[in-house]
């Protein structure tokens, strides 16, 4: 049942493609605009929204902090990001025109489902984003937004994050389409654009041999960091979080701009340190800056582990070992800037000899708060 591979994980990362294709399949018109009936809110209430709360927990909150940037940049309406077991311990301010999203790959992790029950006794409206049919999630929900991911058996979540990210943009964008702020042709281009993530995992997977290499390279370390900026940020908590989890080394991820506020203090020679980095179109003054973050980081003798799109000739001197990534639109680029960070984990895992889809101590989906 892993069809050929060694471990699930594995055979779920490879899955991709077809995750985000199948999370895409039939939710977009004739004429290009959304159609997601499931969505079964009232109009009136997505119109009237003047606050979006996502909640979640482990890989699902990070697909959240993600799902913000889309959110705000295509509606316009304020976002929150709160993970779940934290949410109602601090008095919340909800209320009917609170749209609060609930992300849960298994449809079953207490804490989040604790966080909406208390969100829809607070009045708000709730949709959950989930991969699981039936589950109690949804079921307690006004609506679900299922993810097409198929069954994730391995404990660390890898296809049910990429097919979340799809669920939160297409999200974004309806929201956007129901209260004007996105137009048709708009929403056309984006689509586009997500169409073509399928095909471009599909290529990252295919050149993933020197990840690999890498990874085994480096079984012996101790600590291993992670910088992104923007969209990268969370894609950088995400890669720490699969480090931790598989391969139990101590791994923590930073917003680039926050080095220089206390973190810089851990750079020491040969310490490995992976650097998303934003696209240089686009936002290019990120970009930029964070080309800065790794002449600092290489300048202490650190090893650079940089992960940067085709094309992108500015970081090649300060790179000890480039990832390349297909260009995408910057929003768009945590789907496939997510995959070499897990191929990674992976990898490492298993050189350290730990138990790739059963990672000790941990359970695949978390029914107690
Ligand atoms: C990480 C991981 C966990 C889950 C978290 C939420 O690889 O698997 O962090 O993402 O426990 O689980 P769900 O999405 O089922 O609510």
């Amino acid at each position: 049942e892993k069809g050929g591979y060694d471990y699930f994980m594995l055979k779920e990362i490879a899955e991709q493609p077809k995750a985000v294709a199948d999370t895409l399949l039939g939710r977009i018109g004739a004429s290009g605009e959304l159609t997601l009936d499931e969505v079964r809110i009232p109009q009136s209430v997505l119109r009237e929204a003047d606050k979006v709360v996502i909640v979640a927990c482990g890989t699902a909150f990070h697909a959240g902090l993600i799902a913000k940037y889309a959110i705000e940049h295509w509606t316009r309406i304020p976002c929150e990001v709160e993970l779940a077991s934290e949410f109602r311990y601090r008095d919340p301010i909800l209320d009917p025109r609170t749209l609060v999203i609930a992300i849960s790959q298994s449809g079953e992790t207490m804490d989040t489902l604790m966080a909406l029950r208390h969100a829809r006794e607070q009045g708000a409206k709730v949709l959950a984003i989930c991969n699981t049919n039936g589950s109690t999630i949804p079921r307690e929900s006004d609506a679900v937004l299922y993810t097409h991911a198929g069954p994730e058996v391995a404990v660390a979540s890898t296809k049910a994050f990429l097919t979340q990210l799809v669920a939160c943009y297409l999200l974004a964008l309806y929201l956007g389409q129901v209260r004007g702020t996105k137009w048709a042709d708009e929403i056309r281009a984006v689509v586009r654009d997500l169409a073509q993530i399928s095909g471009q995992v599909e290529r990252v997977l295919e050149t993933m041999e020197p990840v690999r290499e890498l990874a085994r390279s480096l079984a012996d370390k101790n600590t291993v960091l992670f910088l992104g900026r923007h969209v990268g940020y969370p894609v950088a908590l995400e890669g720490a979080l699969k480090l931790k989890e598989l391969a139990y080394m101590h791994a923590e991820g930073f917003a680039a701009g926050e080095l220089k506020h206390g973190p810089i203090a851990l750079i020491d020679k040969d310490l490995p340190v992976v650097v998303v980095v934003p696209s240089p179109r686009g936002r290019s003054v990120l970009h930029d800056k964070i080309v800065s973050n790794i002449q600092e980081i290489r300048a202490r003798g650190a090893r650079t582990i940089v992960i940067a799109e085709e094309g992108d000739e500015a970081v090649v001197p300060y790179a000890d070992h480039l990832v390349r990534i297909p260009a995408t639109p910057t929003l768009l680029q945590p789907m496939v800037a997510a995959v070499p960070l897990q191929v990674f984990a992976c990898e490492l895992a298993t050189a350290r000899g730990n138990e790739v889809d059963q990672p000790r101590n941990l359970a695949k989906s978390v029914t107690v708060e």
